[in-house]
């Protein structure tokens, strides 16, 4: 059901031991090791690759961006390239190679889709990033490494190995820039969802459930299609900013914090995870719940709170607070917390309703 089978071992132990378990199961879960064996097998379905080419916002932002970073005789890699549409898009611009790099089986679809396509100058290898050696240093990296939480494919460290190795000083990534928010929204009442814990249904409650499910991260999060959400609360300024082209891995940031007004009345019903990503200047790619195509092949995650929902008002501070490691979503923390405007006009009371969601308890164990 809801557990991994291993989970299912720990049933014979006491509380504590319980607790230790799936703690330890969840750590080796964020390894990169383990990562790259999901990714492999997450990936290796095809019809994974079909919903991201028919996610013709996203093939059609490479399509434009490609010819203006290309140039004629660049020698480009790809890295990812599964169906291997990003590069034979860079291939069109260039008679260099195109290095076209997939860990996974598919890589054999896109061998095939290139021959029948005619398509010459693309040299594929079949191997992890990490393990990619060339004779020469390449113009352009292309990649779509971006997971629905943008850090969840480990993009940052990947990009950053093949780059420091393999990219050519003042050599091109794409996208290249990046933008990440974390931000307050409302749901649309139909889809609100309470933890399970905190539900009655039909006088039937699931309270009980608290104790062996409050401490999973996975518990606290969700994906949710755009049209599930009714408002951003705050304005969508990014928390965080990076560049692909200098950022190493031990760059990223452990602590968000950041306040912001509210920008209309509404409840805080979690924190939606979106980003832009920057093929150029002038060709981006969102997740914003209120830009993204209800066809995206990307979801909206959804942090979620302890209580049902916080109320907040038009001009309210809101504080949000994130911690972990970026590329490993079961160290996730978060909080939210609204401090409410005093209606005579005094300096905001700092008492606002606190909604400390499942970063203290997991920050316990992890
Ligand atoms: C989001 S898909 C994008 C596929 C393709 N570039 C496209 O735009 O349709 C990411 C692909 O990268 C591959 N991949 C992820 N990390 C990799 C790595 N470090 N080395 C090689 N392939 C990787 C996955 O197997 C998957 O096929």
């Amino acid at each position: 059901m809801f557990a991994f089978p291993i989970e299912a071992l720990s049933k014979h132990f006491s509380p504590q031991l319980q607790r230790l378990f799936e703690w330890f199961v969840a750590r080796v879960r964020s390894s990169p090791r383990f990562y790259r064996m999901v990714n492999k097998k997450f990936f290796s379905d095809l019809t994974r690759h079909e919903i991201m080419l028919a996610d013709s916002s996203r093939v059609d932002a490479y399509a434009a961006a490609l010819p203006e970073i290309v140039k004629p005789t660049d020698t480009v890699i790809d890295l990812g390239t599964g169906t291997g549409i990003l590069a034979f898009l860079a291939a069109r611009n260039t008679t260099g190679k195109v290095h076209a790099l997939e860990h996974g089986d598919v890589i054999r679809v896109a061998e095939k889709v290139a021959a029948e396509n005619g398509i010459t100058n693309v040299v594929f290898h079949q191997r992890h990033s990490s393990n990619l050696q060339l004779d020469e240093r390449a113009d352009v990296l292309v990649h779509e490494q971006m997971g629905n939480y943008l850090f969840d494919e480990q993009m940052v460290t990947n990009l950053a190995d093949l780059r420091n190795r393999l990219l050519r000083a003042g050599g091109k990534i794409v996208p290249g820039r990046f933008e990440f928010s974390i931000s307050p929204v409302q749901l649309k009442d139909d889809n609100l969802v309470p933890l399970i814990w905190n539900q009655e249904v039909h006088g039937i409650r699931y309270a009980g459930l608290a104790d062996a499910l409050e401490h999973r991260p996975e518990h606290r999060r969700m994906l949710l299609r755009p049209g599930a959400f009714e408002a951003a609360l705050c304005d969508d300024s990014p928390c965080y900013e990076f560049d692909q082209h200098a950022i190493e891995p031990t760059d990223l940031a452990h602590e968000i914090t950041f306040n912001c007004t509210a920008t209309r009345d509404g409840r805080v019903d979690g924190l939606a995870v979106w980003w832009r990503s920057y093929l150029t200047e002038d060709v981006v790619i969102t997740t914003s719940p209120f830009e993204l195509a209800e066809h995206s092949n990307w979801w909206i995650p959804l942090l979620r709170l302890d209580s049902a929902s916080l109320p907040v008002h038009n001009g309210d501070q809101v504080s949000v607070k994130w911690r972990g490691d970026l590329e490993a979503l079961n160290t996730w923390s978060w909080s939210v917390s609204v401090c409410p405007t005093d209606p005579a006009g005094a300096p905001p009371v700092s008492a606002g309703a606190e909604d400390a969601v499942m970063g203290e308890q997991a920050n316990r164990y992890g």
